[in-house]
C-alpha cells in the first residue's frame, strides 16, 4: 500500500477512530509497517486507560468459560516485556512496568473455597500458581490483615501504569509520523458498500483506504455504521480510588494484592512512585460515570479488610471509567462484513493486558487483509447475526 498523504492532506492508508491505548497501539504499529496513518480523537491518550489500574493479570483474572480468551491474554502477557522495552526505547519514557507478581487472598471460608476453585482451574489450564497459607501470605506482605486465610501466589501477573502507557503511545505515534485530528469522528462514510473514512464534528471529511474503529465503549455509537456491523459493545462502569504511600514506599505492599470480598473483586496495585490504586466496581449503568459515595465506601471498606493500614494514607483521587464490555467478554479484532472497516474494540477487563497483541494483530490485518491464526476466535464476524439499533453520534456521550 502506498503512502497517500503529507501532514495536511485528508487521505490516509489507515484512519483510526479512537485514540485510547488500543487505537494508539494500532496506529503506532501500522505506521511502523509503512502505512500513512491518522488518528481521530478529541483527546488522544484518554479513555478507559486514564482510570484503569493496569494489572496484567491473565492468571489471577481467569474466569470459567473464558479459556479461549486466556490464550490471547497469555500471548499478550508473553509479549509485554519486549513491547514495554521497545516503547520505552522509542520514546525515552518510563511506563511504570513492574514485574512484581500478584497475591490473591481469601478472608473467610467462602473466599477460600472460591480461591481453591480458581486454583484448580488455573492448574487444569496449565498455569503457574502456588497455594499459600495465611501465614505465608503475611510473610510475603506483612501489611495484610491477620485474618487472611490463604492465598494464591502468581509470580507471572504484573502491572504497568496505564496513564504512562497512553502518554508513551501518543509520543511513539507522533515519532512514527501518525497524524492526529483532535476532534470527534461524527459519522462513518460509506461509498458503494465500502467504508471510506469519517466526517468529523468540525465538518472535515477524512478519507482512508481502511478505517479502524477503536472507540472503546463508544464504538457502537459512530453514526453511519450499518446495523449488521455495529459492534455489540456496552459500557461497564468501574470506580477506582487512588491513595499515596508516603516515603519510604517499600514497607507497604511489594506486589498487587487482590481478593473477592462478599462477592466483589477488590485489588490494590502499588506503583513504584508510591501511588496505590484500589479498584474496582463493576456496574451496568449505561453511560453514567458518577463517582458515588457507595462505590468509594465499598472499595475502601473491602481494601481495609485486606490491608487495614490503608486508612492512614492520603486519598488523592476518585474516578470512574467505562470498560468496553462485549457479549463474551472477549475483544472484537479484524475485518467486518463491510469492506474497509476493521474493528479493534470490546477489550472489556483486559484492554491494558491485550495492548501488545492487539497492535501486532491489527498491523497484520491492515497489511495483509487477513486475521492471523492467534486471533481467529476474536473476529467480529462471530456476532454478525446479531443486528442492532442504528448508531448515534460518537460525540453524544455523557460528560
Ligand atoms: N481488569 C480489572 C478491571 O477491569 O477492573
Amino acid at each position: 500500500m502506498s503512502r497517500t498523504h503529507g501532514p495536511d492532506a485528508r487521505a490516509a492508508d489507515v484512519l483510526v477512530v479512537g485514540g485510547g491505548i488500543i487505537g494508539l497501539v494500532t496506529a503506532w504499529r501500522a505506521a511502523q509497517r509503512g502505512l500513512a496513518t491518522t488518528v481521530v480523537d478529541p483527546a488522544p491518550g484518554g479513555g478507559a486507560a486514564q482510570v484503569a489500574a493496569g494489572m496484567l493479570a491473565a492468571v489471577t483474572e481467569l474466569h470459567y468459560g473464558e479459556e479461549t480468551l486466556l490464550g490471547l491474554n497469555l500471548e499478550s502477557a508473553r509479549r509485554y516485556p519486549a513491547f514495554a522495552a521497545e516503547l520505552a526505547e522509542a520514546t525515552g519514557l518510563d511506563l511504570g512496568y513492574r514485574q512484581c507478581g500478584t497475591l490473591a487472598v481469601a478472608l473467610d471460608a467462602d473466599d477460600r473455597a472460591h480461591l481453591r476453585d480458581l486454583h484448580a482451574l488455573q492448574l487444569r489450564s496449565g498455569l503457574e500458581s502456588q497455594w499459600l497459607s495465611g501465614r505465608e501470605c503475611r510473610r510475603l506482605e506483612p501489611m495484610l490483615a491477620p485474618g487472611v486465610r490463604g492465598g494464591l501466589r502468581v509470580d507471572g501477573d504484573h502491572q504497568i501504569d496505564p496513564r504512562r502507557l497512553a502518554a508513551a503511545l501518543v509520543a511513539a505515534c507522533e515519532r512514527a509520523g501518525v497524524i492526529f485530528h483532535r476532534v470527534w469522528a461524527e459519522e462513518l462514510t460509506v461509498v458503494r458498500e465500502r467504508a471510506t473514512g469519517v466526517r468529523t464534528a468540525d465538518g472535515t471529511a477524512l478519507t482512508a483506504g481502511q478505517v479502524v474503529l477503536a472507540g472503546g465503549s463508544l464504538s457502537g455509537r459512530l453514526a453511519g455504521l450499518p446495523g449488521d456491523v455495529l459492534p455489540p459493545v456496552r459500557p461497564v462502569k468501574g470506580q477506582v480510588v487512588r491513595l499515596a504511600v508516603p516515603r519510604p514506599y517499600a514497607p507497604f505492599l511489594s506486589r498487587t494484592v487482590r481478593a473477592v470480598v462478599r462477592g466483589s473483586h477488590v485489588y490494590l496495585v502499588p506503583r513504584e512512585n508510591g501511588e496505590l490504586v484500589v479498584g474496582a466496581t463493576s456496574e451496568e449503568l449505561g453511560w453514567d460515570t458518577t463517582v458515588t459515595a457507595g462505590g468509594v465506601y465499598e472499595l475502601l471498606r473491602d481494601a481495609h479488610e485486606l490491608v487495614p493500614g490503608i486508612t492512614e494514607l492520603p486519598l488523592t483521587e476518585t474516578r470512574a471509567g467505562l470498560r468496553p464490555g462485549s457479549p463474551d467478554n472477549a475483544p472484537l479484532l479484524g475485518p467486518t462484513g463491510l469492506d474497509g472497516l476493521v474493528l479493534a474494540t470490546g477489550h472489556y477487563r483486559n484492554g491494558v493486558l491485550l495492548t501488545p497483541v492487539t497492535g501486532d494483530v491489527l498491523a497484520d490485518v491492515l497489511t495483509t487483509g487477513a486475521l492471523p491464526d492467534l486471533a481467529r476466535d476474536f473476529s467480529p464476524r462471530r456476532f454478525a447475526a446479531a443486528t442492532a439499533r442504528p448508531a448515534t453520534a460518537l460525540s453524544e456521550q455523557p460528560a
